[in-house]
């Protein structure tokens, strides 16, 4: 049985997660508006992506005996400076995302829940992977 303090921090990322698969919609059709094919694919691909995040989290909560809320999402910003402003904000977001994975992995520690606290390995990998995407892309951007 999932702590509650343990819970709640993880329906906390639900939102989290389910609001970055919302940022990246807003900022794929941003890019297909403004005729970028190319990236507005990428960031499509990382929606969907984020989306799966979401569930992985619903799902464990709840396998777990907690009960998962689906939350209210805010409404992403829809207007960007150009595409470098758009990197720019997926890499400061996943910077925040990082930081709120490791609270969630200093909750387990202290409350001694070592089964979530396997469970978020994925997650601490999967974002060294998407902090390391957005600075490549960017770097390419500045180039
Ligand atoms: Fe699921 Fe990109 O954080």
């Amino acid at each position: 049985m999932l702590h509650k303090k343990v819970e709640d921090i993880c329906n906390r990322q639900v939102e989290r997660e389910g609001y970055s698969s919302n940022l990246y919609l807003a900022m794929a059709s941003w890019a297909e508006n403004n005729g970028l094919a190319g990236i507005a694919s990428w960031l499509y691909v990382q929606a969907d992506e984020e989306r799966l995040h979401m569930l992985k989290f619903i799902k464990y909560i709840n396998e777990r005996g907690g009960k998962a809320i689906v939350p209210a999402f805010k409404k992403p910003v829809t207007e960007f400076k150009n595409v470098e402003d758009v990197f720019n904000q997926v890499l400061k977001h996943e910077e925040f995302v990082t930081a709120s994975i490791n609270e969630i992995v200093q909750v387990t520690l202290e409350i001694k829940d070592y089964t979530t606290h396997s469970f978020l390995q994925w997650f601490v990998n999967e974002q060294i992977q998407e902090e390391s995407s957005a600075h490549i892309i960017l770097d390419k951007l500045r180039l």
